[in-house]
């Protein structure tokens, strides 16, 4: 049994220590929000937020994750200035690797309010878009950065 607190709600969970984090996240609690992708920490879209830091879900012992906050795209309000970027600058195609770019990119401007486009393609590299929507992402984390600005 392990106990995980996501989203600022404590779930107890029975599963074993080693069970990934993504998997107890989409099979168990039904926070489908992050997807399965590569399974091996290559892609970014299984992305959450363990205590602020961007991490892959995939790769985290669920055992791990216990007594930290785990934030998944659920959990990011609907007004987050990133949510509203990609909304405004329609950067999804199919959608599947969006909740982790999100939730890559939030946690970004969460440490740097002001990102150079340096820090924005390496702190972005790892989140892969078979869509290629590269270019849009580059100019939702710059609009989000410009409206938290403004705040
Ligand atoms: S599914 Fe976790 S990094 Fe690809
Ligand atoms: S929008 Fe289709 S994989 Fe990124």
């Amino acid at each position: 049994m392990v106990s995980l607190d996501i989203n600022g709600k404590m779930h107890k969970v029975d599963v074993g220590p080693d069970v990934p984090l993504l998997w107890v996240i989409r099979e168990h609690l039904r926070l489908t929000g992050t997807k399965f992708s590569c399974g091996i920490g290559m892609c970014g879209s299984c992305t959450v937020h363990v205590n602020g830091k961007a991490e892959r879900s995939c790769q985290i012992p669920v055992g791990d994750a216990q007594g930290k906050k785990i934030t998944t795209i659920e959990g990011l309000p609907e007004d987050h200035p990133v949510k509203m970027a990609w909304i405004k600058e329609q950067v999804p195609q199919c959608g599947y690797c969006q909740s982790g770019q999100i939730m890559q990119a939030a946690a970004l401007l969460a440490e740097d309010a002001n990102p150079s486009e340096d820090k924005i393609i390496t702190t972005m590299n790892g989140n892969l878009c078979r869509c290629g929507t590269y270019p849009y992402i580059k100019r939702a984390i710059y609009a989000a950065a410009r409206e938290a600005g403004k705040k």
